[in-house]
């Protein structure tokens, strides 16, 4: 499989993503058997995975469903939002909120794929409770469904030879050799509610990466990193990783949401394999080592 030259428009809105820095990101990957993505959200690598062979897994089981239907069944994805994109224009704001709280109780993956497209900032919010709570996003009527069928059709190509999983990362990374390449994106150290209830233990997830780096198995990382003035404090112990830069993801859709000032976020990129510092890629195509792009050799 080749990758894409071009970026494909994101089928999965989802924040957090890593959009912006996918190809930059991907111009490090290394080929191997398979790839693997256990934090697979809005999946905006997967289509820079450079081979056919891929799992992506993740906590969410509605997420998971519905790229398992976009990947096989893009045509009724796309009716599907048809169908409510057409009743929201025709009868109003009410819709967003009968879906959402049909989707409260259902976890249908098609209402999940419409609220996605319509809620403020395209942001996932979880209340304490599990349910979905973000508002719709007004004056926004969501992607017009013939942009969104051709968007569907173009990535269930790219998704051929992947096989999605709603599980643990844990489980995903128990499962691997040194045939495999990893790359994970976690929510940040010591958040919680962003995406899942529960808090994301680092010390068992640094437990995990030592775990990869003793079975020889090579990953990429994007982990902690500052937004505005504000430093996420969970630097990755140094002597589990080989490589440590940065690049600038865009806007922090948190902060963007609660109007305070609009930050933005410099996220580490950490590899357990020493990577090719001439091939630093800015804005998704010059090559070149640029001053954005630190890089620190260990
Ligand atoms: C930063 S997002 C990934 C974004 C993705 N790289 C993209 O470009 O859209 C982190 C993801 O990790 C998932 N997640 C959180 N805790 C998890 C866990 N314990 N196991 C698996 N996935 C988890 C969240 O549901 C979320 O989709």
């Amino acid at each position: 499989m080749k990758k894409p030259i071009k970026q494909l428009k994101p089928v999965i809105k989802w924040s957090g993503s890593k959009r912006n820095v996918a190809i930059e990101l991907s111009n490090h990957f290394l080929t191997r058997d398979r790839y693997i993505e256990p934090f697979v959200g809005g999946g905006s690598l997967l289509p820079f995975r450079g081979i056919k062979e891929g799992i992506a897994s993740d906590i969410i089981p509605e997420l998971i469903t519905l790229w398992n239907e976009i990947k096989s069944n893009p045509k009724d994805v796309a009716n599907e939002y048809e169908l409510r994109w057409n009743r929201l224009q025709n009868e109003g704001h009410d819709v967003y909120y009968e879906i959402r709280e049909n989707f409260n109780i259902n976890k249908n993956p098609f209402d999940f794929l419409f609220l996605t497209r319509t809620c403020v900032n395209g942001l996932i919010r979880y209340n304490s409770s599990g349910e979905f709570n973000n508002s719709m996003h007004k004056n926004r009527p969501g992607i017009n469904p013939n942009s969104l069928k051709k968007i569907l059709e173009d990535w269930s190509i790219h998704l051929k030879g992947v096989n999605f999983y709603n599980q643990d990362y844990r489980e995903t990374l128990s499962n691997l050799n040194k045939k495999d390449f990893v790359f994970l994106d976690p929510p940040y150290g010591g958040t919680k509610g962003r995406y899942t209830t529960t808090k994301f233990d680092v010390e068992d997830f640094y437990n995990q990466l030592e775990l990869l780096n003793n079975k020889e198995i090579p990953w990429m990382l994007t982990y902690d990193g500052s937004a505005g003035d504000r430093e996420y404090k969970f630097e990755l112990p140094k002597e589990i990783y080989k490589n440590k830069f940065y690049v600038e993801t865009g806007n922090s859709p948190f902060t963007k949401l609660m109007k305070t000032s609009i930050d933005s976020i410099n996220e580490a990129v950490y590899t357990n394999y020493k990577i090719n510092n001439n091939l630093l890629v800015i804005n998704n195509n010059l090559l070149v080592n640029d001053i954005n792009t630190q890089l620190e050799l260990i």
